[in-house]
């Protein structure tokens, strides 16, 4: 048996053909199936304004320069995250606090962002960056009161959460419909919901900050005339277009979202009845007015000791099943130099494990995964 990843892609004939149509196309980057593209992920998310980048961390660059992050400015975000929104906002000189997270979702709270601002007395935030982990969007409508107290944007690091939705006074939302944030942003790496290689997009029901994002996406070029050789430079940026071949996987890739969407519930539905067996294991239950992409499946040990969960990890590769760590908190790493709060993060660090979810990955793998972790907690192999 081949080693099971953690995540990948699925590609199918529509997708190569689609790809493949494109490329005879007098236009192969900005050209018509970008606005297609962004037209289509416009109407599936709900959002006024979708902007098509080349992965998710430009996605996040373009959303901060949009709002114009600066020098000095303070930004809120949990410690548990993937680092791209740390290093971006580093990158534009900003002052960053990483918040505490909930120990049972992986996910910063509105009161973990209160403990931030009351520890390190912040009365003025530029930037709230809330981020879904794993695809469960627990307390999306919840963030939005921070706007007004701490005249704070809130950006959305969505990019686990492509499908996921979530029900507010009655209404349904998707995310990315920014109807309780300024921004979201997506990435559209093979793991994600659905796939162009690499690539990513941002939404907004904002104009002024949409204008912008177009700007920032490429090298700030702004045509005044129609004379395609006069323009003039408004920002200083750099090219973060996606080409028109991979909006064109994008297209035929978001066709199969319900279908991807469904089979992860499933595995994830699956995991859950027999994992809440296993007297070592914390699963979450969810909330279901918060319903997940299921971009990734988390357990916790119940032990906190980081030993066990590297031996539970070494034992699960020695079986040909890759399992992931999301994340290894920011403030660990060598780059940071800023103020965090960590106590859940820590434990969080030490008990939580990604295991594997994607489409297709057939049934016989997902009861073999399990047999194998049963086994290991039967015959304490810790
Ligand atoms: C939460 C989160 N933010 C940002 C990114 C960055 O996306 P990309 O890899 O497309 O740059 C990722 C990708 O793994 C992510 O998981």
């Amino acid at each position: 048996m081949k080693n099971i990843p953690y995540g990948k892609q699925y590609i199918d004939n529509k997708d190569i053909a689609s790809v493949g149509k494109t490329l005879k196309n007098e236009k192969i980057t900005t050209g018509k199936e970008v606005i297609n593209f962004e037209k289509k992920l416009s109407f599936y998310l709900g959002s006024k304004y979708t902007l098509t980048c080349n992965n998710g961390t430009s996605a996040l660059f373009l959303a901060f320069k949009s709002i114009n992050l600066k020098k000095n400015d303070i930004v809120i975000m949990p410690s548990i995250n993937f680092i791209s929104s740390y290093n971006v906002a580093k990158i534009l000189g900003a002052k960053v606090y990483l918040a505490d997270i909930d120990f049972y979702t992986g996910q910063m709270t509105p009161k973990n962002v209160e403990d931030c601002c009351k520890k390190f007395n912040l009365k003025k935030i530029k930037a709230i960056v809330v981020m879904y982990m794993g695809g469960y969007p627990y307390n999306a409508d919840k963030f939005v009161k921070f706007k007004k107290k701490y005249k704070s944007y809130i950006i959305e690091d969505a990019c686990h959460a492509f499908g996921s939705h979530y029900y507010s006074n009655n209404n349904k939302y998707l995310i990315g419909s920014c109807k309780h944030s300024d921004i979201a942003t997506f990435s559209f790496h093979p793991v994600k919901s659905i796939t162009t290689g690499e690539g990513g997009a941002v939404t907004t029901n904002s104009k002024k900050i949409f204008n912008k994002l177009k700007l920032l996406r490429s090298l700030g070029i702004f045509r005044e005339k129609k004379n395609h050789w006069s323009y003039d430079i408004v920002h200083n940026t750099l090219n973060f277009r996606l080409t028109d071949f991979q909006c064109s996987l994008g297209i035929s890739q978001l066709k199969k979202i319900n279908k991807f969407l469904t089979y992860r519930k499933k595995i994830s539905d699956i995991y859950d009845k027999k994992l809440n067996k296993i007297p070592n294991l914390i699963i979450t239950k969810q909330n279901e007015n918060y319903c997940s992409s299921n971009h990734l499946y988390i357990i916790k040990l119940k032990i906190n000791d980081k030993k066990i969960k590297t031996k539970f990890i070494n034992y699960m590769l020695k079986n040909r099943v890759t399992l992931q760590y999301h994340y290894i908190p920011i403030n660990k790493f060598k780059v940071f130099n800023d103020r965090f709060l960590d106590f859940n993060a820590k434990k969080y660090y030490n008990q939580a494990i990604s295991l594997p979810i994607y489409y297709k990955l057939p049934q016989k793998k997902i009861n073999y995964i399990i047999k194998k972790i049963e086994f290991f907690f039967k015959k304490k192999y810790y």
